[in-house]
């Protein structure tokens, strides 16, 4: 089993380990390095891994998990990159840190190898992951063997689904798709909430039977042989009440809407990324 470092022990490093530890990764096999010290004992307490406060302490695991801010990525990464040069192999690198590009990372990381390049997975994960039900889309660069990639995909399923992309690019479509997405169900939510409150509804009894409605159809669309535009079609009947509201979303031109929405969340992705990597 790999040894694996996390650099960041926050939201995402506890849901990530947690999911690890429960798919039998062995805790002493992971080491995280974590400034805050009642972060690092609460870690230690509850996975019984060990932490240091040192982050080149992760140098001798064979995988290093890039954890924290996207903002703090290219301190903790130069901070890093003269010890780097100093081993005999350098560790795969799988980041985490939402929009900053594998090229950025490289040029921090500034590792002298033969390739002059450092093995990096580049991950965009969402929310869920912090429930074990996330989505994550992985790009691996040129460095990477088809043996980290195996560890980084079996890493990652471990807080939910793993899809491989072929450019770094599409990195941003899996942003606008399922990074976002889940504010996108929750905005969904919110609205059917307020409209069956305005029909007559108590707040709870809106909330609960929406809430419920949506764990139903995503069930269903996961379980169905049936894709979502035919199970809508399945429960769509001439003269019925969801035939009228599908053509109400439909006259306000509902799948524009949402192709806007998420090709304005992808440009954002795109001008993200040169901002962090500015420099
Ligand atoms: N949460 C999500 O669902 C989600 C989804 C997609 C992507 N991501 C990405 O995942 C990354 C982590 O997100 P998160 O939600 O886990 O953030 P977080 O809870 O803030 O965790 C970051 C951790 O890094 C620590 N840290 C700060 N400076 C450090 C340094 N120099 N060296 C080592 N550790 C340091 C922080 O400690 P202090 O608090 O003491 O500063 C904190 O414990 C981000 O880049 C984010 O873009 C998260």
């Amino acid at each position: 089993m790999p040894k694996i470092g996390f650099i960041g022990g926050g939201n995402m490093a506890n849901s990530l380990i947690g999911g690890l530890i429960n798919a039998s990764y062995s805790a002493p096999d992971i080491i995280i390095a974590e400034p805050d010290e009642d972060r690092r004992q609460a870690l230690n307490e509850e996975f019984k891994a060990c932490t240091t406060e040192n982050n080149s302490d992760t140098l001798q695991c064979d995988i290093i998990i890039l954890a924290v801010k996207p903002q703090l990525l290219k301190t903790v990464c130069s901070e890093l990159a003269s010890k780097l040069n100093k081993l005999d192999s350098s560790p795969l690198f799988i980041s985490i840190a939402a929009g900053v590009k594998s090229t950025d990372i490289n040029r921090w990381l500034n590792v002298k190898n033969d390739d002059g390049a450092s093995a990096i997975v580049r991950c965009m994960p969402n929310t869920p992951s912090l429930l074990q039900c996330g989505a994550s889309g992985l790009f691996a660069n040129d460095q990477v063997s088809d043996t980290q990639k195996k560890s980084a995909e079996d890493i990652m399923q471990a807080v939910g689904i793993v899809i491989w992309v072929e450019t770094e690019d599409q990195l941003n479509a899996v942003t606008a798709v399922s990074g976002s997405g889940p504010a996108y169900f929750f905005l969904m939510m919110e609205a059917m909430q307020q409209a069956g409150e305005r029909l007559g509804l108590s707040e709870e009894v809106s909330k609960q039977l929406v809430l419920q409605t949506a764990l139903g159809a995503s069930r269903m669309a996961i379980e169905s042989d049936h894709s979502p535009a035919e199970l809508r079609q399945m429960v769509t009947s001439r003269g019925g009440t969801t035939e009228q509201a599908i053509l109400s979303f439909q006259n306000a031109d509902y799948l524009q809407i949402v192709r806007d929405a998420l090709q304005a969340a992808n440009d954002r992705s795109i001008s993200l990324a040169d901002e962090l990597g500015s420099d």
